[in-house]
């Protein structure tokens, strides 16, 4: 009985690999709806991986700072290992702040399948919110160039998906990712296989 349901995960698993790339201001809801969309993915039997901004600065970008070319090379950095495991056939999810547009434009080029998602939460919720505390010190000037408040934060143009943090829960957005990657062709749905 449990045969046929086996089959169509091995089918997903097939698909191609891409990358949901995951940008918006620091307390924005991105790594929570990371592990809730990764688990979905890995759920669907695919392999996952989640590049999340403050791991990667804890080792592969470790000592670089939030200078705009600073967060350029980090950004550089994990779309460099975005497209390698992309093209390996696994399911990327960053989870960066990634402030600046031209840089993101840069790391779609070099990925190619690339589902930019917006994840959206206005600057006040944000520090209403202030997961971290560290909306509080840098309104106190304790921390220079912080997004939103001392640095800039370009929104993406035309991304492919918008998830309003501030209207959504996290298991419509998950669903919607989902649906969004369906749509796009980047996943079967069970249906198709
Ligand atoms: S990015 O701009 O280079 O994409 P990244 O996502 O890696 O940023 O790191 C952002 C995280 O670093 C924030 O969530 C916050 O915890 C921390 N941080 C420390 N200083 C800053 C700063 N000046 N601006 C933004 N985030 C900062």
């Amino acid at each position: 009985m449990t045969q046929p349901d086996l089959v169509t995960d091995r089918r997903i698993a097939q698909a191609h690999g891409f990358t949901l790339w995951f940008t918006g201001l620091s307390g924005a809801g991105k790594s929570t709806l990371a592990a809730a969309v990764s688990a979905e993915l890995r759920g669907l039997g695919m392999a996952v991986e989640v590049l999340d901004g403050d791991e990667i600065r804890q080792n592969l970008s470790k000592g670089l700072g939030f200078s705009r070319e600073d967060r350029d090379i980090n950004i550089r950095r994990i779309g460099y290992v975005a497209k390698l495991l992309t093209r390996n056939g696994v399911a990327v999810i960053t989870a960066a702040i990634s402030p600046y547009r031209a840089i993101r434009d840069e790391v779609r080029e070099s990925i190619g399948a690339f589902i930019e998602v917006y994840v959206k939460a206005s600057l006040d919720e944000c520090i209403r919110r202030d997961t971290k505390g560290l909306y509080r010190r840098a309104l106190a000037g304790e921390i220079p160039q912080f997004t939103g408040v001392s640095d800039p934060y370009e929104e993406p143009v035309c991304p492919e998906l918008v998830i309003d943090t501030e209207r959504e829960e996290v298991p419509d957005s998950t669903a919607r990712v989902i649906d969004r990657l369906v749509e796009l062709g980047h996943l079967r749905s069970a249906s198709d296989a």
